[in-house]
């Protein structure tokens, strides 16, 4: 089978080199030349364990092509998946010009029956929005079907959560559709993975309701972080108890400095918008995102009460920039926040990060950036760490506490034990643990 993905983005470019690993034959395309001229050598414009190997072996392989040229793309293949961004605008909702634009393009280079797959995360509503697009840009009549197939991977762990997911949605009105998503997906079928089939709509809510899930769960958990810090009690184990419980679960409950990322921030603020425009209230929701903003305050006012709200000229070293481990993407990472805040009150910032320190030179090109943890260390008054990259988890704390300048810690993803931390020295500050 052919299929073609419109948008080598972060969804677009995973589904592409998996489907080709799968033995489809895939052409993917975008509109940024440079883009492609580079994914053209297999070089991924940005980080992703695992992927660099995939797009190398499919495109050596042949089963793996990137190209500037939709209308080749849709005319070979059988399925056009629309992976295009769509970027929340100012008021929350979410900006489907994009996807406006590709549905157009389909429309123009459309000469037989195709599939046409929304994957990247869109509105409620948008795939029927895509077939009256399609169905007024026609030039001559051709048969089509809309299928939401929502993509469900995390950034940092792509490739392993396209091919082993935990469930696969396809949402469809038609039987024809269904059959060839299936067919698509066969290699998912022979190991067992879970099919939701249903309607469009559905499936389209399924990947909001998802995300904001998710988010309510960790907005849950760095609530009752704050008022575990309040009794005396520790988060840690609270959140280790309730997991045990198999209708709650463990994942998704470990307190920290909130959530970022181009996802969770995003889908819970354009569900909330879906739901108002519908006359809808979403007040768990609504309240999700105002715990995570509260989490990045409560924290980050930790660090500049330590020094009695006098920062200025402090040295505060940070580790941890992406909004996770394992990933170069700052976007809404609270690391940012952190910087922000501490810059306006006069501190000097130190920082290091495995992967994002390019990306977040961009936005704060004046602040130090180091080759190490140690080099952050040295001199500091206070450490921060921000994101749990594992390098983080095994520091030499000692040499740690001897090279910085006062000895305050604060660990905002609990990966170290408060007691080892207060014996060493440290003035710590985790989170939920007293
Ligand atoms: C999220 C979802 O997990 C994916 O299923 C979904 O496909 C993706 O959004 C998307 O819509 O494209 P992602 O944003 O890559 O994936 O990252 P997550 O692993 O969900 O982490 C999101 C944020 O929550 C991170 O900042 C992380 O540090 C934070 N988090 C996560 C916590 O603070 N505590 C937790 O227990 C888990």
């Amino acid at each position: 089978m052919h299929i073609a993905i419109i948008g080598t983005g972060y969804v677009g470019l995973v589904t592409g080199a998996c489907f080709a690993e799968f033995g489809v034959f895939v052409t993917c395309v975008d509109k940024d030349q440079e883009k492609i001229k580079k994914l053209k050598k297999g070089i991924i414009p940005f980080f992703e364990p695992g992927l660099e190997d995939i797009v190398k072996r499919n495109l050596k392989e042949n089963r793996l092509k990137f190209t500037t040229h939709i209308d080749e793309a849709i005319n070979e293949s059988l399925v056009v998946f629309i992976a295009v961004g769509t970027p929340p605008r100012g008021d929350g909702s979410a900006n489907l010009e994009y996807v406006e634009e590709v549905a157009k393009k389909i429309a123009k280079y459309m000469t037989n029956y195709k599939v046409i797959v929304t994957k990247s995360t869109v509105p409620v509503g948008t795939g029927f929005m895509i077939k009256e697009i399609i169905k007024k840009n026609l030039e001559k009549p051709v048969e089509f079907d809309i299928v939401s197939n929502p993509e469900f991977l995390r950034e940092g762990s792509a490739v392993e959560d396209f091919m082993r997911p935990n469930r696969v949605v396809i949402g469809a009105e038609s039987e024809q559709a269904i059959a060839i998503m299936k067919d698509l997906y066969r290699p998912l079928y022979l190991i067992e993975t879970p099919f939701v089939i249903t309607d469009i709509v559905t499936a389209e809510l399924i990947k909001y309701a998802t995300n904001s899930f998710l988010a309510t769960k960790i907005s849950f958990i760095n609530e009752i972080s704050a008022l575990c810090e309040a009794v005396g009690a520790n988060v840690n184990t609270v959140a280790k108890a309730m997991g045990l419980d198999g209708r709650i679960g463990p994942k998704f409950l470990h307190a920290g400095i909130g959530f970022g990322g181009s996802c969770l921030p995003k889908d819970t603020m354009a569900l909330v918008k879906i739901a108002e425009e519908k006359g809808v209230e979403l007040n768990i929701v609504k309240s999700a995102i105002e715990a995570n903003q509260r989490q990045r305050e409560r924290l980050t006012a930790k660090i500049i009460n330590a020094f009695n709200n006098d920062i200025q000229g402090k040295t505060i070293g940070i580790l941890g920039l992406s909004f996770k481990p394992n990933t170069d993407d700052i976007r809404e990472s609270p690391a940012l926040y952190i910087i922000q805040t501490l810059l306006n009150k006069k501190a000097l910032i130190k920082v290091y990060d495995p992967a994002a320190m390019e990306n977040t030179k961009n936005i704060f090109p004046n602040i130090t950036y180091c080759s190490d943890p140690y080099s952050v260390a040295k001199d500091a008054d206070a450490l921060a760490i921000v994101t749990e990259w594992n390098q983080f988890r095994n520091l030499d704390i000692e040499k740690i506490k001897n090279i910085m300048k006062s000895n305050f810690f604060f660990d905002f993803r609990n990966i170290y034990e408060p007691q080892k931390m207060k014996q060493l020295g440290f003035k710590y500050f985790s989170v939920g643990r007293h």
